[in-house]
């Protein structure tokens, strides 16, 4: 089943771009940029990889997002990213950034999303994959720091496919956004937003009505809301789970308690997602496989999560409809060869 999944064509819907600097590129960028870490070196970095929770992660993926200062730093890491990516057969990938992690460090709005958006260019143009990007907001800032990046990013505009909303989610409802999301969605930008991942099923719910986001990021906890769950499914609102990610960060125990089996079997169009693979020990393929094993999951099931993928993402229909067809020819070469 392992080559299934790695030969299985994959879109990946949330995927933090700082959450992919592995602490080798981060010393190796530090000393390009002269600047000082608290750790001696990559393995008491790495030994740093264990999290209580959500804050405990992010306390550390903040910090380690100095290293990144100038606009090719912003594109290696990208670069890297979708080298990897492709190797995983990943054919689409939208993906998110946090431009005020970095323009609190007086690092420019323009630096961060120009070397990022070189770095998309050139990937798609070297064979793959596609990719959009994505300004998320953080939840724990106000939210007219989140409105002033959104004017911050206005010259840039035609590079950005949508805005999300991440960081620490206790105390941070949906509803704070509402303003800044319906200009944003005035703008022609997508919206998404992070919810019931550490949060409650209402903010999932909150999210949808206030914010009138697409698709939900983790969304978890919406399965305590059997109504909501309905919903999810009767809407077709996809919400991009992060199995490994939601162990890593101590959501679930373990992957038998973790609701997504049972999400599915309700009919919501659930995806699978990596979040911040450098920190939690699995990319895309990774994912897959936590959950066909701890699930079952046939070739077929996990087929379907592929095809929610690019259902659930920003391709226009025929890009779409295209992607599904080369999952659905690739179970078939596959369900043949066994
Ligand atoms: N930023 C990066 N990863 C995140 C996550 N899993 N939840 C909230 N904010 C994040
Ligand atoms: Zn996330």
């Amino acid at each position: 089943m392992d080559d299934f999944v790695a030969g299985l064509p994959k879109a990946e819907l949330h995927l933090h771009i700082e959450g992919t600097l592995e602490p080798e590129m981060v010393f190796a960028l530090a000393e390009r940029n002269r600047v000082t870490l608290p750790y001696a070196s990559v393995e008491a970095l790495r030994r740093a990889y264990e999290f209580r929770d959500l804050q405990d992660f992010l306390d550390l993926y903040y910090q380690s997002t100095q290293a990144l200062v100038a606009e090719r730093d912003f594109y290696d890491l990208a670069r890297a990213y979708l080298a990897r990516a492709r190797d995983e057969n990943i054919r689409h990938a939208e993906i998110f950034f946090d431009p005020q992690a970095h323009m609190r460090r007086g690092v420019p709005f323009g630096v961060v999303v120009e070397g990022l958006s070189a770095a998309l260019t050139d990937a798609a143009r070297d064979g793959g994959p596609t990719s959009r990007l994505i300004m998320c907001f953080l939840r724990d800032l106000s939210a007219e720091n989140a409105m002033s990046v959104l004017d911050a990013s206005m010259p840039w505009l035609n590079r950005l496919t949508g805005v999300g909303l991440d960081s620490a989610e206790a105390g941070n409802p949906p509803g704070k956004f509402t303003e800044v999301f319906k200009r944003a969605r005035s703008l022609g930008l997508r919206a998404m937003a992070h919810a019931g991942e550490e949060g409650p099923a209402s903010y999932v719910a909150e999210a949808l009505d206030r914010l009138r986001i697409e698709r939900v990021d983790h969304g978890v906890h919406a399965v305590d809301d059997p109504a909501l769950v309905a919903r999810l499914a009767k809407e077709r609102i996809a919400l991009t789970v992060c199995p490994i990610s939601n162990i890593r960060l101590r959501v679930y125990p373990d992957l038998r308690a973790h609701p997504l089996k049972r999400l599915m079997e309700a009919g919501v169009a659930v995806t699978v997602n990596s979040d911040d693979p450098a920190y939690f020990g699995g990319y895309l393929n990774a994912n897959y496989r936590a959950v066909e094993e701890a699930f079952a999951l046939a070739a077929e099931e996990l087929a379907q999560l592929a095809r929610n993928s690019f259902a659930a993402s920003f391709l226009s229909e025929e890009e779409k409809r295209d992607r599904i067809a080369e999952i659905d020819s690739y179970v078939k070469t596959q369900t043949r060869a066994t």
